[in-house]
Order: C-alpha cells, then structure tokens, then sequence
C-alpha cells in the first residue's frame, strides 16, 4: 500500500524551488565550461599579498607560451585585472552570451569592466555578489581553453565561497608572504579549502628578499604536504605595472613565472 504524497508546505515548497535553482545553475555552468581543460583559482586569506599580481602574470605568461588562457576577476568591490591588464574595451554581448575582452593572447571577464568610472566603489551585497559570478560563469563564451585563471579577493566573503561552491575547480593556487601572520592566515584558508574537498595545486610565496625575508611559503609547504610551486622576489620592476604585465616587460619576473608554469604543470599532472 502506498502512502498519499502530502503538498509540500509553501516554505517546504520555496526550499525545494531554491535546491532546484542552485543545482541547475551548476549543471548549466559546468556545461558551459566543458571546454576549459583547467580551472585554477588563486587565493589567500589576507588581503595585498599578491593574488591579483600572481593571477594577471601567470595567465600572461602561459598565453605567451602558446596556451589558451582566460582570466576570471571575482574581485567585485575592487577589480584591479582589467588596470593590470591595460584592458578598456568591455565584453561584447550577444543573445544572452559575454565574449571576453582580450590582451596579450588572455581573454578577460571582469567587474571592472561594468563600473562607470575607475574610483567607483560597487557596495554590493552577498546575495548580489553570488548573483554576478553566477551569471558571468553561465553567460560567458570563453571557447576552447587550457586554462581559466580565476582571480579571488581575499578572506572568506561571498565571492571566494561562491567560486568554491559553483565553480568545478581543479584547485587553488595559495599565495603567501615571508611574514608569520600572512602564513598563519594562509593555513587558516588552506584548512577550510581542505573541509570544502578542493585540491590545493600548490603554495606560491611573494615579497621574497632582504626586507621580508624568504622560506616559509617553503615550510609551510612541507607542513601541510601540499607542493611548493615558487617564489618571487620584491622588485621595482613590478612599478611599470600598469597596462601591462610584468612578465613582459621584465626578463627576471618571467623567469620567476616559467618557473611557477612548470610546477604547476606537474601538479595538474599528477590530479
Ligand atoms: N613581488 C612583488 N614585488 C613588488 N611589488 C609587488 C610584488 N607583488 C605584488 N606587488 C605589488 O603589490 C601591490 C598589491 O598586489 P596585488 O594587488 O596583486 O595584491 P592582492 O593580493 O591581489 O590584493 P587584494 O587582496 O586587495 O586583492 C600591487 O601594487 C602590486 O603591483
Ligand atoms: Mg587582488
């Protein structure tokens, strides 16, 4: 005997819509990122250790190296990539689909192309936060890619917990610095990374050199058993790094992110 099926009560009833919503909205962006061969976002937990800068230089190098690389900008309340860059031309829209800008071979999605002006502060709410990366990971054409750059601000706000929950990520590239507290604040990330089952592809220290000091991206490294992917030293070559990367413009920075590319080879291999 089968029991009678009970109408779900409207809140039992709003839930279900809301599960619904969510799970197509992942199988829709899943479906439109079918041909990114790797999706890599770059992280950390405190804020101004370099993320932006690793994101733009990374992406710019592999492109120049011959692979197919766009790069996402999550940042909504600060979008720097499209500044880094040298990027003014918005995406073009047609029938419901974003084409990226693009330069240096690196097509390019970002908030900082819908602000009206560059000092424009966008106060967005988390709500209106998960909207945006949801429809720009649904509407967008990014085409045949090897690599999709994802570009997170920091913390554990709206955005970084968005991407790790809708986007299906390879894993996350984590930048340190040589100090104690960004390492602390970068174990504190790579634990709830860790909870959220995503792979950690590796760990990158940056500010490398006299001032800070070098090594404990290393060691923290080896603690936490995940790869050591590089580091980079505090150059004033990073100074001209308006409208264009510092990969191109500096022979020991690219030298710096050959090295970072190839490691991070080996760890896409070994996934
Ligand atoms: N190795 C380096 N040497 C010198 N300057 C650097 C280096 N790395 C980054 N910078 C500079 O430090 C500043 C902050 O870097 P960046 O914007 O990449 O940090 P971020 O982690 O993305 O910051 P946020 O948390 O605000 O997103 C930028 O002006 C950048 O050019
Ligand atoms: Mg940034």
């Amino acid at each position: 005997m089968t029991t009678p099926q009970r109408t779900p009560t409207p809140q039992e009833q709003a839930r279900l819509d809301n599960i619904k919503k969510a799970w197509q909205e992942r199988r829709s962006i899943k479906q439109n990122l079918s041909k990114v061969k790797h999706k890599i976002a770059v992280y950390s937990g405190k804020g101004g250790v370099g993320k932006t800068t690793v994101a733009v230089n990374l992406a710019t190098y592999l492109a120049s190296r011959g692979d197919k690389v766009g790069l996402f900008d999550t940042d909504i309340d600060c979008p720097n990539v499209t500044k880094v860059l040298g990027l003014s031309e918005p995406p073009a829209h047609n029938n419901g689909k974003l084409t990226p800008s693009e330069r240096f071979g690196v097509k390019c999605i970002s908030m900082g192309f819908f602000q009206k002006s560059e000092e424009e502060a966008i106060i967005w709410r988390g709500p209106m936060i998960h909207n945006a990366i949801n429809q720009f990971l649904q509407m967008t054409d990014w085409g045949d890619l090897t690599h999709l750059i994802v570009d997170l601000p920091p913390g554990t706000s709206d955005a970084p917990l968005t991407v790790m929950q809708t986007l299906p990520l390879d894993g996350f590239v984590m930048v340190t610095t040589p100090q104690i507290l960004a390492n602390i604040d970068a174990k504190r990330s790579i634990n709830m990374v860790r909870k959220l089952n995503i792979k950690i592809l590796g760990i990158v220290e940056n500010y490398v050199g006299d001032i800070f000091g070098e090594g404990a991206g290393k060691s923290l490294a080896e603690e936490l058993d995940v790869p050591f992917l590089g580091s980079f030293e505090l150059r004033s070559d990073y100074r001209k790094s308006v409208n264009k990367p510092t990969v191109l413009t500096s022979a020991t920075v690219r030298n710096e992110y050959e090295k970072l590319a190839q490691n991070l080879d080996n760890s896409l291999q070994q996934l």
